[in-house]
């Protein structure tokens, strides 16, 4: 097996070939002055396993183009089969037609990647699993949440509460639990299809002096985790902490996070950023060899 590390995911790429102790193929990468991508591999993949490291966060566009040229690349130039591990996956929130007249948009990604000659995909806590089951080559998601909460387990922030923003999340929350060792739970979101906005409501959580921890797969505008916080102070807990597999992070979404008494942010590096503090490439790695 070959790791060929797109532009998105550079280091992360590398530390998953080192752990293989495999190739990391180079790959020449450009932008033309018109904002269009150019890539060129360096190395070999004749006749090779390859898996593409490149992940899909903002500008995401402009990442999966990236992806579908590396992989027409590595088919063209004798890949016998091609992994793309995409720990952020774009698109894959819009899985269905909410409002009539809409695309289903992660259906037109899996199409264009199976095009460029994709052979499967990993990714990483996707929003709803039951969407990769729709795409034409085998697709699976791994959760993150169990480097997370062992992030901060190593910190000693032991036995604290887990926290999911709704019940679509809970699973997340539970999942923390094994590694913490403290209590779980969620509230209750509702977000507005036409205006985006969101509202929580809060439910009796026991949480009273404890030390919470809020797990969420993405934050965004940061939004649903600044809510949820505020609601745990209301609540009468101790230190809150927040922990996220895709820091995506947008505008001020940080500050708005930290104002509302948050000790500390923790995401994974599926999105590098400032609060990207766990590495991904044990679990890919591990994946992989599967
Ligand atoms: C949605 O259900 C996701 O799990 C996240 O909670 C959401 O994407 C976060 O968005 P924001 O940070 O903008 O509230």
């Amino acid at each position: 097996m070959k790791i060929i590390p797109g532009p998105a995911s550079k280091q992360l790429g590398e530390e998953v070939a080192e752990l293989l102790g495999v190739e990391a193929v180079t790959l020449v990468f450009k932008t033309y002055p018109d904002g269009e991508s150019y890539v060129r591999l360096e190395g070999t993949v004749q006749n090779e396993e390859v898996a593409i490291v490149q992940t899909t966060s903002p500008p995401q566009d402009t990442r999966l183009i990236q992806l579908a040229l590396i992989a027409d690349a590595a088919k063209r130039h004798g890949a016998e089969r091609i992994t793309v591990v995409v720990p952020y996956l774009a698109y894959a929130r819009q899985d269905k037609v909410f409002l009539q007249g809409e695309a289903i948009s992660t259906g037109v990604v899996a199409r264009m990647l199976r095009a460029a000659g994709v052979d499967s995909l990993i990714t990483v806590n996707v929003h709803q699993e039951k969407v990769l089951a729709k795409f034409p080559f085998p697709a699976k998601t791994v959760s993150a949440i169990p480097l997370l909460a062992e992030y901060f387990k190593q910190k000693g922030v032991d036995k604290a509460f887990a926290l999911a923003p709704d019940d679509g999340a809970l699973w997340l929350a539970e999942e923390a639990k094994k590694v913490l060792g403290g209590g779980c739970g969620c509230l209750e979101k509702h977000r507005d299809l036409h205006t985006g906005q969101i509202t929580m409501e809060k439910k009796t959580l026991d949480v009273g002096g404890k030390t919470v921890i809020i797990f969420d797969d993405v934050i965004s505008t940061g939004g649903t985790i600044a809510l949820a916080a505020k609601i745990m102070r209301e609540l009468g807990a101790g230190k809150v902490y927040v922990a996220c597999v895709h820091p995506l992070l947008i505008g001020d979404a940080e500050k708005r996070i930290l104002e509302v008494g948050v000790e500390e942010i923790v995401g994974t590096d599926s999105v590098p950023s400032r609060v990207s503090k766990v590495s991904l490439a044990p679990l890919l790695s591990r994946e992989l060899t599967r």
